[in-house]
């Protein structure tokens, strides 16, 4: 036990510099909580472009954050932002910033090809003790990971939108993960703040697996015409005390993304019932009701 405290230690120690690949909605947040703990990070996208407007986002979000936690001192406030400001760099070239960076987390297009690619070409040019890890929210770790030499270091990292809000991690164990590579990326998660939970490499790890049915259940409920859409959203807030019902929930995380892991858990086990395809989800993806993002879902957004 002492051995394996003292080496979780050691590693937690080694993780200082971080490069999050992908500046969009999980991996701004993601370098902007890892930058705020302390951890040098660099930010890498596909293009300055990108890059420019994820710093701006961090940005705006951290000064939200100092307004609130530095209300009665704005001094230490600005203190505070410039620090973490100055922890933050960004690279359209992740091939040349890992060569110094003790972890990769990955927040890139839920594609696998994609990220099987990008993996393949930066396994060969990271240092030996450079641990990966993925925030994907439906790809198998272990597919992901097979593009590289680093089973033993690769892992999950499962990170939950809002990222400065929310404060679980899912750590996800491959057969493949060391032990020592799965305590550094929990106390890594510790470090930035979060509550980490044990997962192992099974669809959906533990949230979605229980929420994505549960939304398509409430779906199907309504398409058999049991409940309205507000009855059931109410009937959850305050029956079930969730903070959202699961409409409300469908249109916040997106009606596409939803779809496109009960497709993808549908495609590999077309029996259990729980993963079957909904009609009416279905016909909203395909007119472009995706949700909050588009304005309209389940429910329209001003
Ligand atoms: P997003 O679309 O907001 O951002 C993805 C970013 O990756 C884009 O800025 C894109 O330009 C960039 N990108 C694409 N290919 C790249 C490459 N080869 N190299 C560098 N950058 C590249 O997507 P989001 O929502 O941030 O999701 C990212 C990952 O996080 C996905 O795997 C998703 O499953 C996972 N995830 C998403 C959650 C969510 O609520 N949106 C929650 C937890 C995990």
């Amino acid at each position: 036990f002492i051995r394996s405290l003292s080496s979780s230690a050691a590693l937690h120690a080694a993780i200082k510099h971080v490069t999050v690949i992908g500046g969009g909605l999980m991996g701004a947040g993601i370098a902007q909580v890892a930058a705020s703990t302390g951890h040098s990070v660099v930010l890498v996208d596909t293009s300055e472009d990108i890059l420019k407007k994820s710093a701006k986002g961090i940005e705006a979000s951290l000064k939200r954050v100092v307004k609130k936690k530095f209300a009665e001192k704005p001094e230490d406030g600005e203190a505070f932002l410039q620090k973490v400001l100055k922890n933050i760099s960004t690279n359209s070239d992740a091939v040349s910033v890992v060569q110094g960076t003790d972890l990769v987390v990955e927040a890139i297009v839920e594609n696998l090809k994609v990220k099987q690619d990008l993996f393949g070409a930066l396994d060969k040019v990271a240092p030996e003790h450079t641990i990966f890890a993925s925030n994907t929210s439906s790809l198998p770790i272990a597919d992901i990971a097979s593009s590289t030499a680093r089973l033993d270091r690769f892992g999950g990292l499962h990170f939950f939108n809002p990222v400065p809000m929310m404060k679980l991690v899912e750590v996800i164990k491959t057969p493949g993960t060391s032990q020592q590579t799965f305590d550094a990326l929990f106390e890594f998660s510790k470090a930035l703040g979060k509550h980490p939970v044990s997962c192992k490499d099974t669809p959906g790890f533990i949230v979605n697996r229980l929420l994505v049915p549960y939304m398509l259940e409430a779906v199907r409920l309504h398409e058999r015409g049991h409940g309205s859409k507000e009855d059931i959203d109410v009937a959850m807030k305050l029956g079930a005390g969730y903070p959202m019902g699961p409409f409300e929930l469908l249109d916040y995380v997106g009606l596409d993304t939803s779809k496109f892991i009960i497709d993808g858990w549908h495609e590999k086990d077309p029996d259990n019932p729980l993963f079957a395809p909904s009609p009416l989800l279905n016909k909203l993806v395909a007119e472009g009701k995706l949700g909050k993002k588009t304005g309209e879902g389940f429910y329209k957004h001003k």
